[in-house]
């Protein structure tokens, strides 16, 4: 019998202790052994079938020579940090899915672990249940990565998705996509790009093997997309997303950010909706490789988790499973990123095209839409500074 515990029993939580009793046969057969949750961490005991293995006592899992992996449901950084720490300190491997604590103290966290000789993973962090940070770093670790950009927000591309199909308000959109377990427990990080900020900080970390640091992310997320921007563009052949993206540049400088887009609907990316996410990954060798699923929610977060534990349970850690670098230097401003943009303006296409030399009219219609040539953001933001600017977004290219 191999036994895990639990700390937080929360959407994550829950689901982990459901797959690992409704696929309990198919995990034995696989791991050798029957796997079993034997202890539950909460604040506060919560009446139901799992109520007896609750205790609200970090030193009895810490001290339990049985249990093997800790599974950390917490979220945050204050007490998953400080647990997270003490469990891997006492040679226990731990499996997460909070995006938060890899990106402030991932490094730190995979050097204690590696000290230790056991296992930090973190599949569930970034695509809920989509498997991306393994491919990422094993099955396509052979390439140079030049680019990773995605759909990492479930909640935000479910507001989205119900704004624009179902006609369904911004506040209405947000309540369902916490009814159903979408949203973080302040979704604030999901509609304002700070979820999929924080994932396309670990992406990018993995991916180019050097830290980039929360702080040095610009991160807009959906509240200012206007339903009317979605329809103008969607006559014109695009769909607005929010993506967050990390880009290799030249002399091994990168940089990352998050934002709304305009795609193409010839891409696959355009077409992903409700809770599903989409990751992009370009390599020097693979080319375009996409990973789609479920980005949110009980069971598909709790299927990367679960996998982890199974990982932990039947390989030995390596010693370099991640190439991950504390060195944060090198990386670059967003604004300098070239793409094409779209601009609806207070004005005419004489302004329009004063500002920008020639650009693409989408729409006069009392207001100018149009979209500019490629050019970096700084420029495109330096000659829109005459203009009467509603919206600018950058078009995905
Ligand atoms: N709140 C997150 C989302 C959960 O909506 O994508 C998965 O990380």
């Amino acid at each position: 019998m191999i036994q895990i515990a639990i700390l937080g029993f929360g959407t994550v939580g829950k689901g982990v202790a459901k797959v690992t009793e409704k696929n309990a046969a198919q995990i034995e057969k696989r791991i050798g052994e029957p796997l079993q949750v034997k202890t539950i961490l909460v604040r506060h005991f919560q009446d139901g079938p799992y109520r007896q293995l609750m205790t609200d006592d970090f030193s009895r899992i810490e001290e339990d020579d049985d249990i093997s992996v800790v599974v950390e449901t917490i979220g945050g950084v204050d007490a998953a940090y400080t647990y997270t720490k003490r469990a891997l300190a006492a040679g226990k491997h731990v499996v997460t899915a909070n995006k938060q604590l890899i990106c402030e103290h991932g490094y730190e966290l995979l050097q204690l672990a590696k000290r230790r000789r056991v296992h930090y993973l973190f599949e569930a962090s970034v695509g809920g249940g989509i498997p991306i940070l393994h491919p990422l770093t094993q099955c396509i670790a052979g390439n140079r990565i030049e680019e990773v950009y995605g759909i990492l927000n479930g909640t935000s591309n479910y507001i989205l998705t119900q704004m624009v199909q179902n006609g369904a308000s911004f506040a209405d959109a947000l309540k369902q996509a916490q009814q159903l377990g979408y949203a973080e427990a302040d979704p604030t990080a999901d509609v304002d790009g700070i979820d999929a900020g924080r994932k396309i900080c670990i992406l990018g970390d993995l991916a180019f093997g050097r830290q980039i640091r929360e702080e040095d992310v610009p991160m807009t997320g959906i509240r200012g997309i206007s339903l009317e921007d979605v329809k103008i563009a969607r006559r014109a052949g695009y769909r607005i997303k929010l993506l967050g993206r990390a880009l290799r540049l030249a002399e091994n400088q990168r940089t990352a950010y998050v934002a709304p887009h305009l795609i193409h609907e010839d891409s696959p990316m355009a077409h992903v909706e409700d809770v599903y996410n989409a990751i992009m990954v370009r390599g020097n060798a693979i080319g375009d490789v996409m990973f789609y699923g479920r980005g949110a929610g009980e069971m598909p977060t709790a299927s990367a988790v679960v996998a982890d534990v199974m990982e932990c349970l039947l390989t030995s850690p390596r010693k370099d499973d991640v190439t991950w670098n504390a060195d944060s230097s090198g990386f670059c401003d967003p604004q300098e990123v070239v793409s094409r943009f779209y601009f609806r303006i207070d004005g005419s296409l004489s302004d329009a095209l004063y500002a920008f030399g020639q650009v693409e009219v989408l729409s006069e219609n009392g207001q100018t839409v149009f979209l500019t040539d490629a050019i970096s953001e700084k420029k495109a933001r330096e000659r829109a500074e005459q203009l009467s600017v509603c919206t600018c977004l950058r078009v995905l290219s």
